[in-house]
Order: C-alpha cells, then sequence, then structure tokens
C-alpha cells in the first residue's frame, strides 16, 4: 500500500511538467575563434526549436547549449566538423527536473500550507511558487533618500534570482530590526525598490508546465506563439542587435518597446520616481547564471564605455570582491562592461537603467550560481549561500558609493 502511493506521487510529480526534456542534453561548448561562435549563433537562429543557448556565445568562454534529443547526432557532426571541443554537462536534461522536482516535494513535506507567511516563517531554503511568493504587504515609508532598485525574476527559468532577492531582503530587515549595524547603515543611506519576481506569468509557468521557460507569457497574435524577453524590451536601444525580430524566438524584442505589462510597470515606477524628482542611484536585475557583474553598455560592442564607467567598474568590483570573500564559491564573480563579456543585446534592462528613464549611474546585470554545473536547475541547497553572498555584495557595493559617490 505504502509503496503504491509513493509510485502515485511520483506519477504526479514528472507529469507536473511531462517528458519535455527528455534525451535532451546540455553540451558544454569551447569556443575560441570569433568564426566559431557566428557558426553557433547561426546554428541557434536556424533551429531554434533544437537549440536553446544557455550561456550565450562569446569567444573564450564556453558556451553552454541544450540540444533536442533529435538533433544530438546532427549537433555532435557538426562539432565534428568545425573541430570544435565540447563535453556533455547533462546527458538527460529531464533527469535534472525531475530530481529537482523530487527535492522539492520531499523539503515540503509536512509543511503546513499558509495563505500569507509572516516574514519570519517564510522558508529562504526553498524554492517557492508564485502564490507563496506573492503575498500582500504595504511599502514602507521613510525620508527620501537615493534610491537602489532591485529586480529578480525576469527570466522566469532563472529561479535562484527570485530566491536570492527574497533572501537578501528578508535578511536586511531582520538585521534591521535586530539593530544591526550594517543593517542600520545601509538601510539609512538609501531607499530600497525591490520587485522580488518580475516575470510572473512565466514563473508561474515553469512550476506547472515548462520548467525551462524564459519569456513572459503574452500571446503573440498570428504567429501562434507566446512569450517575448523582458530582457530585451525595455525602451533602451530597442530593436538593435541580440534582439529578435522573430516573435517565436526566446529573444524576441517584442511588437514595440515596452508593450508587455513587465516592462510598463517598471518603467511607470520610474516615471513616478522622475516627476517627483527622486533619484536613483543603482538599478540591478539579477539573472542566472555564470558569476557575472556587468555594467553598461550592453547594445553594441563598437561602442565607447559610458562616461560613467571608471566609477561603474569600480563599484562593481567592491560587489565582487565581497562576493567572493563570503564563501570562496568556486570561479568566483569576474566583473566588467557587458559587451567586453557577454554578446551584444539591446533592449536590456541594465541599458534602460543607467540610459532611460531610471537613470542611474549605477546599473547592473548580475548573473548568480553557477558556472554550468547545474545552470538554470541550481539545487536548493545553494540558495542560501548565494543568498549570503549576494547579501555582503550589496553591502559592499552600497558602501562603496556611500563613500565615493554619495552627493
Ligand atoms: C498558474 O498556472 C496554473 C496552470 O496554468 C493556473 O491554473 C493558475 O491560475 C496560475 N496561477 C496564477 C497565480 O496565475
Ligand atoms: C554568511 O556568510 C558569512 C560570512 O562568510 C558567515 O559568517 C555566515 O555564517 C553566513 N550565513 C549564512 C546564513 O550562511
Ligand atoms: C573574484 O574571484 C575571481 C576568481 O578567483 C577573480 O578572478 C576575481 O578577480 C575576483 N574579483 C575580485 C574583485 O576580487
Ligand atoms: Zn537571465
Amino acid at each position: 500500500m505504502k509503496l503504491m502511493f509513493c509510485l502515485l506521487a511520483l506519477i504526479v510529480v514528472s507529469s507536473a511538467f511531462g517528458e519535455l526534456y527528455r534525451g535532451h542534453q546540455l553540451f558544454r561548448i569551447e569556443i575560441n575563434e570569433e568564426d566559431d561562435a557566428h557558426i553557433m549563433h547561426k546554428l541557434g537562429e536556424a533551429n531554434s526549436e533544437m537549440l536553446d543557448f544557455w550561456t550565450v556565445t562569446v569567444p573564450g568562454r564556453p558556451m553552454d547549449v541544450m540540444v533536442s534529443s533529435d538533433f544530438v547526432d546532427e549537433f555532435v557532426n557538426v562539432l565534428a566538423k568545425r573541430k570544435l571541443s565540447y563535453e556533455v554537462i547533462m546527458t538527460d536534461v529531464q533527469d535534472v527536473i525531475d530530481k529537482e522536482a523530487m527535492e522539492s516535494r520531499k523539503a515540503r513535506e509536512g509543511r503546513k500550507k499558509r495563505d500569507i507567511m509572516a516574514l519570519e516563517d517564510f522558508d529562504y531554503s526553498i524554492y517557492h511558487t508564485y502564490d507563496e511568493i506573492a503575498a500582500p504587504g504595504e511599502p514602507g515609508a521613510s525620508d527620501p533618500k537615493p534610491v537602489v532598485y532591485f529586480e529578480g525574476g525576469i527570466h522566469s527559468r532563472e529561479w535562484v534570482s527570485p530566491a536570492t532577492v527574497m533572501y537578501f531582503t528578508g535578511k536586511f530587515l531582520r538585521r534591521y530590526m535586530e539593530s544591526d549595524p550594517e543593517a542600520v547603515r545601509t538601510l539609512g543611506m538609501f531607499d530600497l525598490h525591490i520587485v522580488p519576481l518580475l516575470n510572473c506569468d512565466g514563473y508561474n509557468y515553469t512550476w506547472t508546465s515548462n520548467r525551462l521557460w524564459r519569456t513572459s507569457r503574452k500571446l503573440n497574435p498570428d504567429f501562434g506563439c507566446i512569450g517575448t524577453d523582458l530582457n530585451r524590451n525595455f525602451n533602451a536601444f530597442w530593436g538593435g542587435e541580440g534582439a529578435s525580430p522573430w516573435p517565436c524566438s526566446i529573444i524576441f524584442r517584442g511588437f514595440t518597446d515596452l508593450d508587455n505589462v513587465e516592462t510598463q510597470a517598471i518603467d511607470n515606477h520610474f516615471q513616478k520616481l522622475k516627476e517627483n524628482n527622486r533619484v536613483t542611484k543603482v538599478f540591478i536585475d539579477w539573472h542566472s547564471y555564470s558569476q557575472l557583474i556587468l555594467a553598461p553598455w550592453s547594445y553594441d560592442a563598437d561602442i565607447d564605455p559610458p562616461i560613467d564607467t571608471d566609477k561603474q567598474i569600480a563599484a562593481a568590483g567592491a560587489m565582487a570582491k565581497a562576493m567572493n570573500e563570503t564563501n570562496n564559491v568556486p570561479g568566483g564573480y569576474i566583473h566588467g562592461v557587458g559587451t567586453d563579456i557577454l554578446y551584444v543585446s539591446s533592449g536590456t534592462s541594465k541599458d534602460y537603467g543607467y540610459a532611460s528613464t531610471p537613470q542611474a549611474t549605477y546599473s547592473y546585470t548580475v548573473e548568480l550560481r553557477d558556472k554550468g554545473q547545474f545552470g538554470f536547475l541550481l539545487p536548493a541547497n545553494q540558495i542560501i549561500p548565494t543568498g549570503n553572498e549576494s547579501y555582503y555584495g550589496v553591502i559592499g557595493m552600497l558602501d562603496w558609493i556611500y563613500e565615493n559617490d554619495y552627493n
């Protein structure tokens, strides 16, 4: 009887996600020549249903790409022809997804389900559903100070992003209430505006239907597909390179800029702040994975870095140093200018944060853990270490800004 119950539970767990990724493999490819990066890029465009790039294609850095089971043989042939070295990091992505679902279930067993969780009851060590995250709350009021904006979960499959933003937010609040000097100092210098989970619909979809969904859930009529890459939809160099005009692409930029409710809501918020003459000092969009802290620009590889680049890099360096020192995570966090490190992309939140409505001098994309062992499927036991190093990273950056560029 007991066995049968277990079996039933097992079936429920796996059917929650279906078998979408059965036999799909995650390849890590060494890319050393610009030519190879271009070939991979083109191959991806021509086979967008078969290839899902988990990291960006850029010479000198390994590229992680998930290959559909039907396409594995052909893909291996292409790699052999180009004499590219590779390793297979996951031989069956569905197995990793199923394992994650099983662990999540186990961690939840015996817990009471509550509609609204008090701050001190919220368990930061597990991944949460949308319903658990979306508890109503009142924004705090205070004397206006420079605004620091943090946003998690713009790409729904990057689960550690909202988990991290919630973790360090909770930690700031708890420590503040305990009169911890660091937390009191930080919250005394800045007003924190926090969106823990921007792409709510996409995130819910990763729990109910497709664990690796990235984009929004806006219908693209006439094309029969769903989703916009919200991180290509901002009104900053919108429509340029590194974003797709094709509605079925996972980097679809939208039909016009800000044509998704999520990006509109963000822009409305910053328009209001601007009308009230509020200064936004810091804008950080938290993603995973690769362990990077990226400053503007992203939209054009040939453009000079912005005039604030020295300050931006120094503040990012303070963050990287604090993140490195917290846990000595293998590989550490690398900081730099977006286009130097990643592939070009336009309409992104980081360029928006710096150049568009917010005009935050310090605007970044942070890519959290890991370096590719688990990628988007980062086990829950890494949430707290990732959140903890991010907490100290935020303090490191904000201290640097307070000391060097506050008034
Ligand atoms: C989450 O997705 C499920 C399945 O599609 C749907 O029934 C539910 O209403 C969604 N929840 C929210 C909060 O959108
Ligand atoms: C966070 O990191 C600090 C510094 O390494 C360490 O002392 C502390 O125990 C960590 N806290 C948690 C909850 O992991
Ligand atoms: C963080 O660690 C990485 C890996 O050791 C290193 O390359 C990088 O320079 C470190 N960053 C800082 C600011 O110390
Ligand atoms: Zn992302």
